[in-house]
């Protein structure tokens, strides 16, 4: 019990939980993933997977994403990120939805499943079907060698390193840097990116891993923001276009590890329903990065204010209209729009990490949830 013990603390290399340990591990994370992929002075993206199939990308009419959980949050943003670039439709389904629905595959689809286990059994059996029905299926796992790797026709491994922590951190920035890697490398096939942009994009991306480090400085500011909100009951968190997604996972990660109900909406459909909820006692995690329709999110904010909820902004370092009107703010690194949820989604995994923490719960293993749900 005690070797137990041991072995556990030397695994978790000094942090307390290990979710805390795979927070601080992205930037390396981000980086392995990267590396050997990028090279920017011959200006090409490599991707064995991609490169050996590139008329299927080439030619595909629509992408049809399949994941479940954090999984489906990073597909969602590749959706905004693959369509921008490449300018083909993309479609983000649940798994456990496409696999019974007799869904509509034509031969030219190409099928992106993405998986941090690659165990996952609707994942699984939606890639089969999508396969069944002559689609090209393509696997974005993190654990080498699981099912779903090895049922995909090809795939990219994101190289995040082993994931413990229940509750998805590490995972969801590399598969968003795989399949930003992805969607430039098909867009440059396509010719639908210049050369100029495509190494803006590789040069924005070399910077990402120092920007993530400077971003996960506001560890104790967002322990101090953890220590007045640690109470609350409701928590509403908002995000519009790339950074829509990480408001859905940043609130599923508070859901997760604290127990405290969480929603992540699109901030303009936030008259539609959940502006009903806001009074003092509401904390708002609103996403308000500079280029990302900020003076759309400012207005929101506004909107929040005058409920009286509560508002916690994620903001782009230097900002001051949104530092006015915030009861707190928490600065990322200024970068490309589109990449922006990498770091975005940093404070909102250490805000949860914190709550729960304070709240005593078991943060690496979290009441009845599962690292990877291998049955229905
Ligand atoms: C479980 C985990 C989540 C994960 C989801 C999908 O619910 O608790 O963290 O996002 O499964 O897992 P996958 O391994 O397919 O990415």
């Amino acid at each position: 019990q005690e070797l137990k013990l041991n072995l556990e603390q030397i695994e978790k290399g000094g942090y307390p939980h290990f979710m805390l340990k795979e927070i601080y591990e992205q930037p390396q994370a981000i980086r392995d993933t990267f590396r050997g992929r990028m090279r920017e002075n011959k200006g090409i993206v490599k991707m064995a997977g991609v490169d050996d199939h590139i008329d299927k990308f080439i030619n595909a009419k629509r992408l049809v994403i399949l994941a479940c959980g954090t999984s489906w949050h990073a597909g969602l943003v590749a959706e905004y990120i693959i369509e921008e670039l490449v300018r083909v439709p993309v479609e983000v389904e649940y798994a456990s939805e496409f696999r019974y629905r007799n869904p509509v595959i034509e031969k030219d689809d190409v099928v992106i499943a993405i998986s941090q286990s690659g165990e996952t059994a609707d994942t699984m059996a939606a890639m089969k079907l999508a396969k069944e029905k002559g689609a090209f299926v393509f696997g974005v796992c993190n654990v080498v060698g699981s099912s779903i790797s090895r049922e995909a026709h090809a795939g990219a491994y994101t190289h995040a390193g082993p994931e413990i922590g229940v509750a998805s951190t590490k995972a969801f920035t590399t598969q968003i840097t795989v399949l930003t890697l992805l969607g430039l490398k098909v867009a440059k096939a396509k010719g639908r990116i210049s050369t100029s942009d495509f190494h803006m994009h590789l040069e924005e991306l070399r910077l990402i891993p120092e920007k993530v480090e400077e971003a996960l400085k506001s560890n104790d500011r967002v322990k101090e923001i953890a220590a007045v909100y640690k109470n609350a009951s409701n928590c509403l968190y908002l995000g519009r276009g790339f950074n829509f997604p990480v408001a859905l996972e940043g609130a599923l990660k508070l859901k997760e590890i604290s127990y405290i109900h969480a929603e992540g909406y699109p901030a303009a459909e936030m008259k539609h329903g959940p502006i009903a909820l806001i009074d003092e006692q509401m904390p708002v995690v609103v996403i308000a990065t500079r280029r990302g329709h900020y003076d759309k999110v400012v207005s929101n904010i506004q909107e929040i204010k005058s409920r009286k909820g509560k508002i916690i902004a994620i903001v782009t370092k230097g900002d001051v209209t949104v530092n006015e009107l915030a009861d707190h703010v928490i600065e990322v690194p200024e970068v490309m729009d589109s990449m922006s949820p990498l770091l975005t989604t940093i404070p909102l995994q250490l805000l949860s990490y914190h709550i729960a923490v304070m709240l005593g719960k078991n943060v690496d293993q979290p009441r009845n949830l599962a690292k990877s749900v291998t049955v229905e």
